[in-house]
């Protein structure tokens, strides 16, 4: 009995006591060592991942009043791959992705959002793709109930249709979020995905999207 009501009273505390680092955006128990700790590295790890020092040779694409975006090529200096390998860590680990090895390195194009505080608070990686799988409509359906427990088991049309253009990451910094800072990487990808056209939102797909990703995707896409 006794232990119950101390889980209870450790259940409300925690909740009463959780802070947002405004820098790293982590949602933690102050009060709490361990949470603390826990707080401490990853804020070290995500500041030194995000961090961006500006380059000798910077591609920037585009210019707003918040920041700006610069594309990185497979061919560029190691310290701009390097920065991008280290963001793409970043994100993969918070959407849960395995390290996956792109199916053409030499082709993937990386467009980071820069912002005033010098910071990299957008990714997105694309790559060159020949078809793409249309998302069908949800939910998929009283014959499968358990369909709301994974949610990224979207039912995907086993027809195939032609695309030009793959997203295979997507990412904005948890605290920048709805500030259009996604729908600009995905405007200025389209401008420069191939050289003089600027691609209809048909001819770009979002591979395996989160919830997060299909919302915009969606809003963006018909928009
Ligand atoms: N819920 C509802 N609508 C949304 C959401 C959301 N979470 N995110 C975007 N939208 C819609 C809105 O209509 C929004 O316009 P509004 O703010 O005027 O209403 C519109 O999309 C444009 O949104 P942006 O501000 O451009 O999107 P944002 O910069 O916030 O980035 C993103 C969206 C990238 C999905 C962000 O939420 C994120 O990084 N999430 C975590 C990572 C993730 O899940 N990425 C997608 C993985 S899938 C893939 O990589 C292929
Ligand atoms: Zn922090």
């Amino acid at each position: 009995k006794e232990t119950k009501d101390q889980l209870v009273i450790d259940a409300g505390q925690k909740h009463f006591g959780a802070t947002v680092c405004k820098s790293c955006g982590m949602i933690y128990a102050a009060s709490s060592p361990e949470d603390g700790l826990q707080h401490a590295q990853y804020h070290h790890r995500f500041l030194e991942g995000i961090k961006y020092t500006g380059w000798k040779k910077e591609r920037v694409v585009a210019e707003f009043w918040d920041g700006k975006i610069v594309l990185v090529l497979p061919h560029d200096p190691s310290y701009a791959i390097k920065k991008v390998e280290d963001v793409q860590e970043l994100v993969d680990s918070e959407l849960g992705f395995q390290q996956v090895v792109p199916r053409c390195p030499n082709k993937t194009k990386t467009f980071l959002f820069i912002s005033d505080e010098k910071r990299v608070v957008g990714c997105l990686i694309a790559e060159p793709i020949t078809q793409a799988f249309r998302v069908l409509s949800e939910p998929t359906g009283p014959e499968s109930p358990t369909s709301g427990e994974c949610h990224r088991a979207w039912q995907c049309s086993d027809v195939p249709v032609p695309a030009v253009c793959g997203i295979s990451r997507i990412w904005v910094f948890r605290l920048k979020r709805r500030k259009r800072i996604a729908r600009r990487l995905v405007d200025t990808l389209r401008n420069r995905f191939m050289f003089g056209c600027f691609l209809s939102t048909d001819e770009i797909a979002f591979s395996d999207p989160t919830p997060d990703g299909k919302l915009f995707a969606t809003k963006y896409c018909n928009t």
